[in-house]
C-alpha cells in the first residue's frame, strides 16, 4: 500500500538541523550536559547491562555519554547532517557501543530484542500531535514492559488564556541569543509545541504512566515514564 499519506519527517526536522554550515555550530548554540540526565536514569534503574535508545540524537551528546553508562545505545535521527557530526564524534572518541540510525521517530521499526529505557530531548515538537502520538507508540514498540522513557520537549504549562502574552515575554527574553527572529518565530509559526495537559494525555493514552514530571519557565517540560506495555 502506498506510504504517502505518511509524514515527511526529514522536511518537518528544521532546516537548522539539516544544513550542515548550521550543524556544526549546533553544540556552540545549544550547549546540553547529559550527565544529571544519565545520573537521573540511574535513579531509575540503568546499569551497564542496559540498552538505551536516543530518539532524535543531534549531534550526539547524548548517546557518547551514555555509552560509557550502559551496554549499548541506539541513536537516531532523521537528520544525515547531524548524524555526520555524531559519527565523527564517536570516531575521534573511540567509542564503539553507539549504533547511529538514520530514521525518523515515526517511520523507526526496532529489530532485536527490546530495550529497557529510551530517552529524546527536543524533538517532539517538530510533528504535529497526530504524529507525536505515532512516534509515541514507535517509542513504546521498541521498549520492553516496565522500561523507562524520559522525555524533554517544549511544552507550554501556562493557562491558556494567557498564550499571547507568555510567547511576547519568552521572544522577548530570547531577543540578544544566538537565536535569530525568524528562528524564535519559527517556534510557534512552523513547529509544533503542545500543551502539557495534551501532552500528558497523549503519553497515557499510548502507554506511559508518568513516573514524575517536572515544568520550567512555562515553556519546557520533562517527564519520566514507565512503558506499560499494550495491556496498559
Ligand atoms: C533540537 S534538536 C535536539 C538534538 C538532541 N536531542 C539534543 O538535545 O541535543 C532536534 C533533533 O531532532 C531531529 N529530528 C527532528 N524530527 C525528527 C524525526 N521526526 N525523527 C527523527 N529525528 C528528528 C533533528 O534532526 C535534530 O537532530
Amino acid at each position: 500500500m502506498t506510504r504517502d499519506w505518511v509524514i515527511d519527517e526529514h522536511r518537518h526536522a528544521g532546516e537548522e538541523h539539516r544544513d550542515p554550515e548550521q550543524v556544526a555550530r549546533y553544540d556552540e548554540k545549544l550547549p546540553f550536559d547529559p550527565i544529571p540526565e544519565l545520573e537521573h536514569l540511574v535513579d531509575y534503574g540503568l546499569t551497564e547491562d542496559e540498552t538505551i535508545i536516543d530518539f532524535g540524537t543531534g549531534t550526539g551528546v547524548f548517546p557518547l555519554a551514555a555509552a560509557e553508562y550502559c551496554d549499548q545505545v541506539i541513536a537516531i535521527d532523521i537528520s544525515e547532517s547531524m548524524l555526520d557530526v555524531a559519527r565523527e564524534k564517536a570516531d575521534d572518541e573511540g567509542v564503539r557501543n553507539v549504533e547511529f540510525v538514520h530514521d525518523g521517530l515515526v517511520s523507526y521499526e526496532h529489530e532485536g530484542d527490546p530495550a529497557s529505557f529510551a530517552f529524546s530531548k527536543n524533538v517532539f515538537h517538530h510533528l504535529p500531535d497526530f504524529w507525536k502520538v505515532e512516534a509515541l507508540k514507535t517509542v513504546g514498540d521498541t521498549l520492553e514492559p516496565g522500561g523507562i522513557f524520559r522525555l524533554h520537549d517544549l511544552v507550554y504549562s501556562f493557562d491558556l488564556r494567557d498564550s499571547t502574552e507568555e510567547i511576547k515575554a519568552w521572544l522577548e527574553a530570547r531577543k540578544s541569543t544566538a537565536f535569530t527572529e525568524e528562528e524564535l518565530y519559527n517556534h510557534f509559526r512552523e513547529e509544533f509545541s503542545t500543551y502539557d495537559f495534551l501532552f500528558e494525555s497523549m503519553l497515557r493514552e499510548t502507554g506511559f504512566k508518568i513516573l514524575d514530571s517536572t515544568y520550567q519557565e512555562s515553556f519546557y517540560a520533562a517527564y519520566t515514564c514507565e512503558w506499560r506495555g499494550d495491556s496498559h
